[in-house]
């Protein structure tokens, strides 16, 4: 049963939809992740690289999913659903490919992936690439149940703050604090109940009234919080040295897997590969400008990541600390450097602050794209979407809460996933978190731009992209970038060399060669390191040759 398309919300105007959509996009993932990751993989030169892959493979991905969401006005289920063919050859091979693999896994007494490979590939051949919006709906779920709980992490985290819990003389000590904490499920549970409240309030009440209104009150004040941290951070003697750190590029720091991990942050950060951009772009009407809300969201959601570098490593380096501290830096390394500069309780405060405000935009971003699928395949209402499916994924989430560290507390769970799948991750967040960043995500980012430029047509959905977009598809590259685009003469029908042609090869070619390189990577099938361990020092006494 399907909504018509005219009962379905729209956001008030191009403002809404750019301050949802950068909330969705601007998260945990840049001011929790992007640092930590920078630190460890060696500052300035792995921002280029970021700030690379989020211009050659994010922004033409997210102008797919814009694209696709208006074009059909449904849920990633819906927009596959209407755009795909009756049979496609294509999603027909990849189902072959993945059934044989499952094939080859089962001679292999590898029964665990053998049949789910083999599950895959059948279903793809039935449902062919309606499979790709289901992903997406899963992704929500599961992405949304562990990152609910480093959400929470953060609730409780200002609470302590606010408490003035948070003094710790040395980042050992603040380290066995967090991990106690993390590990007191009562505690951690009823803070992801919270943060799970809060989502489901807001999507519940709808687009406009709901997930608009809140990102226009609370990216600013993100904003705000952001500009005040950075101006104390920039402020504190010996801050230069961060500056230095983060912004001087040292190339030689640059190794392939940092390479892929900026391509897989760059997939995580704008929320790209399981249908959230679909969900937002489908609340968008006809005469929004799909390049310039690109263009807004990609340039919002870097900004942030480079700024919450800006607040954090000066204060980092200014109180002696080093940047590779690693997923802790933020909960470990910063409340100690708060602890040492005047009003340290405020200022935490106002940190953890900011943290949460980034995590609620993003984390309605999910749950809408579970309840946009219920409401407009099932013809469930809103709020009982909302509310039950924001229930399920607590429960989900409740079991990342209790096993974040080990498996103890679920043991039987983690038997019966060894025997079916062998070795297994460290914990039940963690398998949570990798089916979701390394599986989920680069797969939808794969099969939507593999849809879009060879499936649908990169010629149907520059259609619909110019829609809105003044002349800004047509117009010669080099004109546009000369500041010529409305000239008369710059605007014939001979330009060849156009933002659409542009777009239209990297999506057909180069976002999804990098994006399955990226994926292999991660999976282990392609394995780029060196194969003979670096050179070790010589041993101090060698024997002479010769
Ligand atoms: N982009 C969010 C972040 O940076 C996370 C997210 C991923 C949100 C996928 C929605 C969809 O934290």
């Amino acid at each position: 049963m399907n909504n018509p398309p005219e009962a379905r919300e729209h956001w008030s105007n191009s403002l809404g939809f750019i301050l949802a959509a950068a909330g969705s996009a601007i998260g945990l993932g840049n001011i929790w992740k992007f640092p930590y990751i920078t630190g460890e993989n060696g500052g300035g030169a792995f921002v280029l690289v970021y700030l690379l892959c989020i211009a050659v493979i994010g922004a033409p991905v997210m102008i797919c999913e814009f694209t696709m969401g208006r074009h059909t006005q449904r849920n990633p289920v819906g927009a596959f659903k209407c755009l795909s063919p009756r049979s496609s050859r294509l999603a027909h091979l990849i189902g072959l490919g993945i059934l044989l693999s499952g094939i080859f896994l089962l001679c292999f007494q590898n029964w665990g992936w053998g049949v789910l490979l083999i599950a895959a590939g059948l279903l793809i051949f039935r449902y062919g690439w309606i499979l790709a919006g289901v992903m997406g709906v899963i992704a929500g779920f599961t992405i949304l149940s562990f990152y609910s709980v480093v959400a929470g992490w953060t609730i409780g985290y200002v609470f302590k703050a606010v408490a003035g819990q948070l003094h710790f003389a040395e980042v050992a000590v603040a380290k066995n604090h967090f991990l106690a904490f993390i590990d007191s499920p009562a505690w951690t549970i009823s803070c992801h109940f919270i943060f799970m409240l809060l989502c489901v309030l807001i999507v519940y009440k709808g687009v406009k009234a709901g997930i608009e209104r809140w990102s226009k009150i609370l990216m600013p004040l993100l904003f705000l919080l952001l500009v005040v941290l950075i101006i104390r951070a920039l402020t504190l003697p010996g801050a230069a040295a961060g500056v230095r750190f983060y912004l001087t590029p040292d190339f030689g720091k640059i190794t392939t897997g940092s390479v892929l991990i900026a391509l897989g942050h760059a997939f995580f950060s704008l929320s790209l590969g399981m249908g959230a951009m679909i969900t937002y772009g489908s609340y968008m009407g006809r005469e929004q400008n799909i390049f310039a809300a690109t263009l807004s969201v990609v340039v919002l959601d870097t900004l942030v990541a480079l700024m919450a570098g800006l607040a954090i490593f000066p204060a980092v380096f200014a109180q002696g600390f080093g940047p590779d501290a690693g997923p802790g830096l933020v909960f470990q390394v910063l409340p100690t450097v708060f602890n040492q500069i005047p009003l340290g309780a405020f200022w935490a405060t106002l940190f953890f602050l900011l943290l949460l405000v980034a995590a609620l935009t993003s984390g309605i971003s999910l749950l809408e794209v579970v309840t946009a699928y219920f409401v407009d395949e099932r013809g469930w209402k809103r709020h009982r979407a909302a509310v039950v499916f924001g229930l399920a994924i607590f429960f989900l989430g409740a079991l990342c809460a209790i096993s974040v560290a080990d498996w103890h507390r679920l043991e039987w769970i983690h038997h019966l996933l060894t025997r079916i799948f062998g070795h297994v991750k460290d914990s039940f967040f963690d398998v949570m978190d990798n089916i979701s960043s390394n599986w989920l995500l680069p797969l939808g980012g794969l099969f939507i731009s593999l849809f879009v430029g060879w499936i649908w047509g990169t010629k149907k959905a520059v259609d619909e992209i110019r829609q809105g977009s003044h002349n800004f598809a047509d117009v010669h590259l080099v004109s546009l970038l000369a500041g010529l685009k409305d000239d008369p003469s710059h605007n014939s029908e001979l330009h060849v060399i156009t933002l659409a042609s542009v777009w239209g090869i990297f999506i057909r070619f180069i976002s999804p060669v990098a994006v399955l390189i990226a994926f292999l990577h991660t999976i282990g099938w392609l394995d780029f390191r060196p194969k003979t361990p670096p050179a070790e020092p010589p041993p101090i006494e060698q024997p002479a040759e010769k």
